[in-house]
């Protein structure tokens, strides 16, 4: 397992909320700038997918500052909750929503994606970017998903993946494993969250091998396609109109 403070003692989920704790006050600058905007966009295609079920109740788990959730009320929901284990990202995130006058759709608590404090069948959809990775027990955080979304429920994971084409893996890896902890070191402060990012990444089961994952869950009409030449996937599954 990939934890972010190598010497640290405490378990993945601990040290996970501690960095996302740690870098919080400049998360969204660096997503930004070390996406060179790319993550907008990302973003944009994820919500675009979750049009197919006009959902009125959506769940952001693994929410952060709640880019994703902003991003979501293009959709038009009635309400939009977002979930995180990090206070240090859901306080960027409720500052934001404060200064944008969005508190009344948008709701961000904290939470725990492996268990997650609502009822079966709570939500007609539900997204996370960039948050499986994180998880202790992705399994577990999958299963937890399905189990709140209503029966036809649409889930849409956006994730880095490993680019495939040998001469841009071989250029963008230098840029992933090089350039991007070194800027990340300069402006977060935090030694270890932006080697960790790329470390998780290259340990984490991409394209066919998550969705087997999703699928051995539960979710069904699964699919994936790769975003920027395979450096994420938006990966998408169902949760069965009726269960057996
Ligand atoms: C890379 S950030 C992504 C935030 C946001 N979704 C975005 O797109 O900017 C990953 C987030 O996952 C959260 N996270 C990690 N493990 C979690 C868990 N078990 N339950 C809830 N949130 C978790 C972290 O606190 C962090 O805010």
């Amino acid at each position: 397992m990939v934890n972010p403070y190598k010497e640290s003692a405490g378990n993945k989920k601990d040290q996970v909320t501690l960095m996302f704790d740690n870098i919080a006050w400049r998360y969204d600058f660096l997503n930004h700038f070390l996406s060179l905007g790319t993550d907008r966009r990302w973003r944009k295609k994820a919500i675009g997918l979750l049009s197919e079920v006009s959902p009125k109740k959506i769940l952001d788990v693994a929410c952060g500052t709640g880019d994703l959730a902003i991003e979501a009320l293009k959709l038009k929901p009635a309400v939009i909750i977002g979930v995180d284990i990090s206070e240090g990202m859901l306080a960027k995130g409720r500052e934001k929503l404060e200064r944008k006058n969005l508190e009344k759709i948008i709701t961000l608590i904290q939470g725990d994606s492996e268990a997650l404090q609502f009822d079966d069948q709570t939500f007609d959809a539900a997204m996370v970017a960039f948050g499986v990775r994180n998880f202790e027990d992705l399994k577990k955080g999958l299963a937890e998903i399905l189990r709140v979304l209503k029966p036809g429920g649409l889930l849409v994971v956006l994730e880095f993946s490993k680019p495939r084409n040998f001469l841009f893996k071989n250029i963008f890896n230098f840029y992933f494993f090089r350039i991007l902890p070194f800027f990340g070191r300069l402006f977060s402060k935090d030694m270890s969250a932006y080697s960790y990012l790329p470390a998780s990444v290259n340990a984490f089961p991409d394209r066919v091998d998550f969705l087997e994952i999703m699928k051995k869950t539960g979710f069904t009409d699964t699919g994936y396609e790769e975003l920027t030449m395979g450096i994420a996937c938006l990966y998408h599954g169902k949760k069965e109109l009726f269960t057996k």
